[in-house]
């Protein structure tokens, strides 16, 4: 039976779940999937916000079908045109020649690259306010969040927001699509997961972003991946400010890369001594074990970051090294960073977190601790210094 999700009278969720895609932009792991929300209002005239990803959506046109209930599609409003948000837009098309594509100069480029040039595009960057009856729309410019064309629509009837990327979150809808018939705790790391590593990078965009909002009155946000916020759309706009503004909480996320396990000993043995001193939440991971998606989310959770690495052909190993990379890539701030490994024959570990802690601006607490072979006694004492520093 046809199950209409109400946003309010006229206006609908009509996004799919995919839980099949086992990467996210061929790079990030889903173990909880994904959902790609799309939106749809009927009013005197219709608007479809958004469309959905061509993989997951293949009852997607049926369901635009059944809810404009017999009346045309007279709007497609292209919020952001990455693939998962675009990948129905060629049916659309297909099945509404007449529908009028509503985005600004950016996705204009971005939409005749990808579906062909159009007479039917209105560039609503500008101020424009579009009337489908009852309702109004009108739009926020939020360039790179996450790509340059990126805009929010408001819906100035309802005070709705449908915000594109931004306050999205990984993780299915597993029933529930309002926050108020969620567990919140089930997206609360997959959100930060999310955040980090597709708009993260944006960052200093999201404040501008959430800045142009301040003075919108919000009753719902509709974001593109997970939960709609009609209960507590301040929550995840807290959550998004926090995040990027780099604000992170106390305890010691220790990242290490160990061949042999000497490296590894000095990092427990460093946990061991930090938890002594009455540190809680302590986090130790393996690189080599580790998805490099979650490491950078627990590194935008913390602010203290202790990184380790054996040396390797003279350099970092490769995979600390892939991580410092993507970290510096991010741009991610303020944090406090200890350095500490060893090497066998010849340095290069350590060498190189000291570069990358030049390059990424951190503050370095204390002098880097580099041993050579497996630690002894003296080499553990040297590992106290940077658990005196933290505390
Ligand atoms: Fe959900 Fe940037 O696409």
């Amino acid at each position: 039976m046809f199950n209409k999700v109400y946003i309010s009278d006229r206006v609908f969720w009509i996004g799919v779940n995919d839980r099949r895609k086992r990467l996210f932009e061929n790079i990030w792991p889903l173990p909880e999937g994904v959902s790609y929300n799309s939106y749809i209002i009927v009013d005197e005239k219709t608007a479809l916000i958004d469309t959905v990803d061509v993989t997951a959506g293949k009852c997607f046109l049926d369901t635009v079908d059944k809810y404009l209930a017999g009346k045309t599609l007279d709007y497609l409003v292209i919020n952001h045109i990455e693939p998962d948000h675009s990948g129905e837009i060629a049916g659309i098309l297909k099945k509404y020649p007449e529908v009028k594509i509503l985005g600004n100069a950016a996705t204009k480029r971005i939409f005749e690259a990808c579906f062909g040039a159009t007479s039917n595009f209105e560039d609503v960057g500008k101020g424009a306010v579009v009337k489908l009856g009852h309702h109004e729309l009108s739009f926020v410019m939020t360039p790179w969040v996450h790509w340059p064309e990126t805009m929010m629509t408001v819906d100035l009837t309802e005070k709705i927001v449908f915000s594109g990327d931004a306050f999205g979150t990984f993780g299915t809808l597993n029933g529930g699509i309002f926050d108020d018939e969620v567990n919140f705790e089930f997206y609360r790391d997959e959100a930060l997961r999310y955040y980090s590593n597709i708009v993260g990078k944006y960052s200093n965009m999201v404040q501008k972003a959430i800045a142009k909002l301040a003075g919108t009155e919000i009753r719902c946000i509709c974001p593109t991946h997970g939960p709609v916020w009609r209960k507590d759309p301040q929550k995840i706009i807290d959550l998004y400010n926090k995040w990027s503004r780099y604000e992170a909480e106390d305890g010691l996320l220790i990242i290490y890369a160990s061949m042999y396990g000497n490296t590894e000993m000095m990092a427990d043995y460093i946990a061991r001594k930090v938890a002594e001193k009455g540190v809680r939440n302590i986090r130790i991971y393996d690189v080599s074990k580790t998805h490099i998606s979650y490491l950078i989310r627990e590194a935008w959770k913390y602010r203290n970051i202790f990184l380790g690495s054996c040396a390797y052909n003279t350099g970092m190993f490769p995979l600390i090294d892939h991580l410092c990379c993507e970290l510096e890539h991010l741009g991610l701030q303020n944090r406090r960073l200890g350095i500490f490994g060893s090497f066998s024959w010849n340095g290069g570990g350590v060498k190189n977190l000291v570069k990358f802690a030049e390059n990424i601006k951190w503050e370095l607490i204390a002098e880097p601790v580099e041993i050579k072979g497996i630690p002894s006694d003296e080499d553990f004492r040297k590992c106290d210094a940077l658990a005196e520093a933290l505390v």
